[in-house]
């Protein structure tokens, strides 16, 4: 096991009307507000009238930045820093999902920087200091809740990057798994999906030292295995949106990957996707990782792949490395199958004409992953297998 420092700093509320907390924990940290949301969803479910009754009855003025994209872009968070300056805002609170807390994250950090944000998303400047945030998070997917970590598209580039510094880390998240019941069968599979990867992104490395990450790797995969389909299945049961919401946040927050290498492979090559051609991030996971996990698969990763089958997907551990590690595949694409998602690349009308482009935007700091290194002719084998 690799050394670490541990530290996850976000206080979670979890449960159903957790958020008579808010106004309590905002008042710890600010008092002017920045309220950053989506295309309307918290509306149609009533969380904004429920999260503006809390801020009123509190006296707590805010101002509101709504429309934020999924894949949300550097235009969108420059408008959020131009509010907050204008209203001298002390505190960001982001209700939504991973693209309205990322939003939020960068908002938060670029509003202590004089030039471009962008210049932070892509380490032309350095962050050094963010206004609080808090977030309800209303789709169990990315994690953003609990990391310090943000995604920001800039779709005049073509560029999708991803950034994290510690103070972007919440400082408090509501996690009601009741606010989940509308979210989409799409989006719910595309979480599922996306939970799941950011597992696998840790649970395959070279540190099988790790036992203990590992061994709790493997419940979080199995929470998604059962509970993903449950929730599509039937949208308001409470233990399958609480076990996948709870499980998003774990997948991510560092208690999995500590102790381990940290760089990742799908990610950085779905994020060449959504950059692209702006597709959901899940949806270009489920594709990738099959193919990924095919062509990284030899004889110095297929202990782990036993590993992941056995443990995982209940394979036989009589059988040779090899043919559980397959099946193991296998499996892992027919679960995202059974789930709805596409498998292909031109599925989601990506053809191969950038697919050397993003091959090489998606290596561009060096080869992806540490469990086993691929470079952009190895993403481009990969992108050309997922066609
Ligand atoms: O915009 P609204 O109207 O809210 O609708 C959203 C959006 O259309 C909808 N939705 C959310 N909650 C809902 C709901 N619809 C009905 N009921 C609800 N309760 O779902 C759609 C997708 O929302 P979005 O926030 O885009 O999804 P997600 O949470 O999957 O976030 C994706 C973004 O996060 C980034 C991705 O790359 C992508 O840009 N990631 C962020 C990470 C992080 N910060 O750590 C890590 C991830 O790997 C990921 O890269
Ligand atoms: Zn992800």
């Amino acid at each position: 096991m690799l050394n670490f420092d541990y530290s996850i700093p976000t206080k979670i509320f979890f449960g159903q009307d957790q958020i008579q907390k808010l106004a309590d924990q905002i008042s710890q940290y600010g008092s002017r507000i920045l309220l950053v949301y989506g295309g309307g969803s918290i509306k149609k479910i009533g969380l904004y009238d429920k999260a503006v009754a809390f801020l009123t009855e509190n006296n707590l003025p805010f101002w509101e930045l709504s429309g934020v994209d999924p894949n949300p872009r550097i235009e969108t968070v420059r408008t959020g820093i131009d509010l907050c300056r204008k209203h001298q805002i002390d505190f960001v609170l982001a209700i939504g999902g991973g693209s309205t807390i990322d939003c939020a994250k960068v908002i938060a950090a670029g509003f202590y920087y004089e030039a471009d944000p962008w210049d932070l998303m892509i380490g032309k400047a350095q962050i050094e200091k963010a206004l609080p945030i808090g977030t309800i998070l209303t789709l169990a997917a990315t994690g953003s809740e609990m990391d310090p970590i943000a995604v920001i598209s800039n779709p005049h580039a073509n560029q999708k990057i991803g950034m994290g510094h510690p103070a972007m880390a919440p400082k408090f998240s509501i996690l009601d798994p009741t606010y989940t019941y509308t979210v989409p069968k799409h989006h719910t599979a595309a979480g599922t999906a996306d939970i799941m990867s950011h597992v696998l992104e840790s649970y395959f490395s070279n540190q099988r030292s790790a036992y203990l990450q590992s061994r709790m790797a493997e419940a979080i995969l199995k929470t998604c295995i059962k509970y993903g389909p449950l929730a599509m299945e039937e949208p308001e049961n409470y233990e399958a949106r609480a076990n996948l919401m709870w499980a998003s946040s774990l997948a991510i927050n560092g208690l999995l990957s500590y102790g381990k290498e940290r760089k990742w492979s799908c990610h950085p090559i779905e994020h060449e996707l959504s950059a692209y051609y702006d597709i959901t991030h899940g949806v270009g996971l489920a594709i990738i990782t099959p193919h990924w996990m095919s062509y990284v698969l030899d004889d110095s990763t297929v202990e782990v792949f036993k590993d992941y089958g056995v443990n995982v997907w209940g394979l036989n551990p009589q059988e040779d490395a090899y043919t559980v590690a397959r099946k193991a595949v296998a499996k892992t694409k027919a679960f995202f199958v059974s789930l709805g998602l596409p498998t292909t690349l031109r599925a989601v009308n990506i053809d191969d004409e950038n697919l050397g482009l993003m091959a090489n935007a998606a290596t561009k700091h060096g080869p992806l992953g540490e469990f086993r290194p691929i470079s952009a002719q190895d993403v481009l084998q990969i992108l050309k297998s997922a066609l």
